[in-house]
């Protein structure tokens, strides 16, 4: 993020927090309980915003080294994602042309792997570049002329960019990350995560929607409440901003140092290391700026529209080289996954069985929950629904 901006942010911020005041939308906003459960609904969902869209499958640090790569099946499709000898990332569906074969198998909870100069298909042996193409077919008398060409692996669009790489599922239609970021593009070049290293990734199912899973990050106004105990007294909740870009959201939460920085020259503040910044990027993931690293929230719809999977990341500015390096990330990650695992996720789960109690038609947004409902209103447009 531009220091810019960060003033811009901070100063915002302060306001808030003297005013005793947070971001707000124009009016509440009445969400109805048919997105949470509505099969066809999901489907829906899972051709345009996991099929069509681009998604983000993973960060450039998880492939760090031409050969390394990481699969993902959580779309619907098996896919594979892999840097290739010339440093660009390639994406495959992971189906070999011989008879259908999961090519590779590596998910990035287990840690990305290395390829090699190939990939050896584990049936019958055929083995495929790391850009996809037919290399060598095992007793290529039987199958006559097998045309290498037209026989590698099918490509799908990928992109890599600040760090990010996106993905289009449902094939090899290219696209633009600088237009999927939009206004956000530079913001998210100022950051420089192309550098950061990859910590750890954790797979997670719920029983929950995967916009419930979303929702979790997006408003503040739960956190005196169920988080009491444990992050309440480490953030701000109540006096968080809003800023819409597109589909995609931002929130800033200003932690309680940033105080301080109100004694010092504008141009010396660091708003960044005082707030937490949580990003939702359109369709599926939510980014977490902690002061000096990065979670990553990258949601999946489910067999059905009660259950999601999700990559839960951490991605750190310097790699863990020491034991005390470790230790430190080890708490950061524990932290992360013990609030949302022990209480924002069981709660979700009730909300998601209580959807089908027929107690309620619709959810009520409140005009303090903005990001909440301009998430929800870009899901609705990107489906074509009413009420968008
Ligand atoms: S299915 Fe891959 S080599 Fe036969
Ligand atoms: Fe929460």
């Amino acid at each position: 993020m531009e220091h810019a901006t960060q003033v811009e942010l901070a100063r915002t911020m302060f306001s808030y927090i003297d005013k005793g005041e947070q971001a707000r939308s124009v009016s509440p906003f009445a969400n109805p309980v048919r997105d949470y459960i509505c099969s066809g609904q999901a489907a829906h969902e899972r051709d345009l915003l996991f099929r069509e869209h681009p998604l983000i499958l993973g960060m450039t640090a998880d492939l760090p080294k031409p050969g390394d790569f990481f699969t993902n099946d959580f779309t619907g499709r098996p896919i594979l994602v892999v840097r290739g000898k010339d440093g660009k990332v390639n994406a495959f569906l992971n189906v070999c042309r011989h008879r259908g074969a999961k090519l590779a198998t590596a998910d990035l909870a287990q840690g990305c792997a290395r390829a090699g100069a190939s990939f050896t298909c584990p049936y019958h042996g055929w083995a495929y570049g790391l850009d996809g193409q037919l290399l060598g077919v095992r007793d290529a008398e039987a199958f006559g002329d097998v045309d290498r060409a037209t026989h590698g692996l099918r490509r799908l669009a990928a992109v890599e960019r600040h760090g990010f790489i996106w993905v289009r599922p449902g094939g090899d239609t290219p696209f633009d990350p600088d237009a999927i970021l939009g206004d956000l593009t530079s913001e998210f070049g100022a950051y420089g995560f192309e550098r950061y290293s990859h910590y750890e990734t954790r797979t997670l199912r719920r029983a929950m929607n995967w916009k419930l899973v979303i929702g979790t990050f997006l408003e503040g106004y739960h956190i005196k409440v169920l988080h009491r105990n444990t992050i309440a007294p480490l953030i701000l909740g109540a006096h968080t901003t809003f800023d819409a870009y597109g589909r995609h959201g931002r929130m800033a939460v200003p932690r309680p140092g940033l105080a301080a920085l109100r004694e010092t020259p504008e141009r010396d503040w660091d708003v960044l290391r005082h707030t937490a910044v949580v990003y939702a990027l359109f369709p599926n993931t939510v980014l977490v700026w902690q002061g000096d690293h990065m979670e990553t929230w990258r949601v999946f719809p489910g067999a059905s529209p009660d259950e999601s999977v999700m990559h839960a990341s951490l991605y750190i500015p310097e790699p863990a080289l020491t034991d005390k390096a470790k230790r430190h990330w080890d708490r950061n990650m524990k932290i992360l996954l013990d609030t949302v695992e022990q209480e924002d996720f069981p709660l979700g789960e009730n909300m998601q069985r209580g959807f089908h109690s027929g107690a309620q038609d619709h959810l009520l947004f409140g005009r303090n929950e903005p990001a909440l409902a301009h998430f929800h209103r870009s899901v609705h447009k990107a489906l074509g629904l009413p009420g968008a």
